[in-house]
């Protein structure tokens, strides 16, 4: 039985005193939910939301991260700086990121070597456009991306590696993918997986959805076979709305 992790996705919002006043009013909300509760907050806020979620069930993961330890890279944060300070989760690949900022699937395979090398837990986000998916090619695309993400490592990286299945056109758009789509392209994920690793890895990675989850849809979508979690960005920038995705099973 995979746990469901519930990850926030903070995107370039929240100062500090906004980030702790949140995760404040956050925590007893959802300190008995069944599921993993990680908030991925921008790097200012990465010391703050540690402090504030000191004795807390819930996690706290870094946007981003660079491949390398250290050097000559300015205005960029390595994995090693991020685990110093005691951040547990990164999300990698996202597809502002690649579509903003020029990543790739290999610097996304950089990146999640580099995290499993400082023992972070990596979310990896894969997806396609409204394009892609309307020329029938999106089941292709996400497996791909998945495959060359996932290339070189062990079997038991592969194993802890979560993967965040995004739609592009469902992010901050407002529209959803139907549970069922959503599960079908989470399902081709696992199965592309179980071809490459075997079976048991394949059953053991969280698959998460992401793109316009809210406390209206969260449910639906939470409860399909193959939808581990979820990603959540516009959402979970509020305690409110955040905490009826993460209980959305009480
Ligand atoms: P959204 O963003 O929930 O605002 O659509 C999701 C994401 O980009 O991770």
């Amino acid at each position: 039985m995979r746990k469901k992790v519930i990850a926030g996705n903070w995107k370039m919002n929240m100062l500090p005193n906004e980030a702790m006043a949140m995760i404040s009013n956050l925590a007893p909300l959802v300190k008995d939910a069944d599921s993993e509760v990680v908030l991925c907050v921008p790097y200012t806020d990465l010391f703050y939301s540690l402090l504030t979620a000191q004795g807390t069930n819930i996690k706290i993961g870094a946007q981003n991260m660079h491949f390398e330890e250290k050097g000559a890279y300015t205005g960029e944060i390595s994995g090693k700086m991020l685990k110093s300070i005691g951040v547990e989760y990164v999300i990698i690949g996202h597809s502002e990121r690649r579509q903003y900022f020029a990543e790739t699937d290999e610097t996304v395979n950089k990146k999640l070597k580099a995290a499993f090398a400082n023992d972070l837990k990596p979310i990896v986000c894969v997806g396609e456009t409204l394009g892609e998916r309307e020329s029938g090619k999106a089941f292709e695309i996400i497996t791909n991306q998945t495959q060359k993400a996932l290339d070189g490592l062990t079997d038991e990286q592969v194993a802890n590696t979560i993967i965040a299945y995004e739609p592009i056109w469902a992010i901050g758009t407002g529209k959803t993918a139907t549970s069922e789509d959503a599960n079908e392209a989470c399902k081709k994920i696992r199965e592309k997986i179980a071809k490459i690793y075997g079976q048991n890895v394949a059953d053991r990675v969280i698959i998460q959805y992401g793109g316009s989850m809210k406390p209206e849809n969260a449910k639906e979508l939470l409860e399909m076979s193959d939808i581990d979690g979820g990603l959540i960005g516009g959402a979970s920038l509020k305690a409110e709305s955040f905490e009826k995705i993460v209980n959305y099973n009480k």
